[in-house]
């Protein structure tokens, strides 16, 4: 495995500034980052910025969110699709408020209403510090890419999740969770992309064994429809 300690050298030198990123020694409300997770599984960093912030204007806190009349967050929510997850965006923020907060782990947070695996994991990680990797599209290409992973999509997913869980073995990674996380995002956004890797500029260039092997582009496969 590529040490985690170079992702993070690389991350903070190299990381996007985005709303939902807190900076150094700033709190870390999970509030904020489940609702930025939540957009970002449906829309891209692009447009979800400043939808984000204007939710952010209409709904400050979790409360203020559950508090709020189903028609108001429709409202705010339009055009950001699918409103089954707006109906189970509220019906969290109520949850949240009724059990006095978000649970500070990733079991207890994919008890909560529209609060997937994927979900539950981000925040762990990066509201709470907790050692879990989230796996989205970009992790699984920069895991199947490292460790030249040739079965395809979706079948590779279980053996991507574990590898990629593999990566909180390493301290530097146990030390800074959330950053961790977010560094694999980026990683993925804009050096690991799916059609030309930018291999020459990646802090695990070295480590990578798709790169070795001359198919890091080609990585993941995916099995026909
Ligand atoms: N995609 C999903 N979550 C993200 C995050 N926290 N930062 C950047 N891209 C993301």
């Amino acid at each position: 495995m590529p040490s985690a300690a170079d992702l993070l050298a690389w991350y903070d030198r190299h990381r996007r500034v985005l709303p939902w990123r807190a900076g150094p020694g700033e709190s870390r409300d999970p509030y904020r980052i489940w609702l930025s997770e939540v957009m970002l599984q449906q829309t891209t960093v692009a447009t979800v910025g400043p939808r984000y912030a204007r939710f952010l204007d209409r709904f400050p806190t979790v409360n203020a969110l559950a508090e709020a009349d189903w028609a108001k967050v429709a409202e705010e929510w339009a055009g950001l699709g699918y409103y089954a997850r707006a109906r189970n965006l509220h019906a969290c923020a109520k949850a949240v408020v009724a059990r006095g907060g978000f649970p500070p782990d990733a079991p207890g947070l994919e008890e909560l209403p529209g609060i997937g695996r994927y979900t539950a994991s981000a925040v762990a990680a990066i509201a709470f510090d907790q050692p879990m990797v989230p796996v989205d599209g970009n992790v699984e290409r920069v895991t199947a890419r490292l460790a030249a992973v040739e079965e395809p999509l979706p079948g590779a997913k279980p053996r991507l999740t574990a590898l990629a869980a593999r990566f909180m073995e390493d301290p530097a990674a146990r030390a800074r969770p959330g950053d961790f996380a977010q560094a694999l995002f980026d990683l993925g956004a804009t050096i690991c992309t799916p059609r030309s890797p930018a291999c020459a500029l990646c802090p695990w260039c070295e480590g990578c064994a798709a790169r070795r092997a001359g198919i890091a582009a080609a990585l993941p496969r995916k099995s026909p429809k």
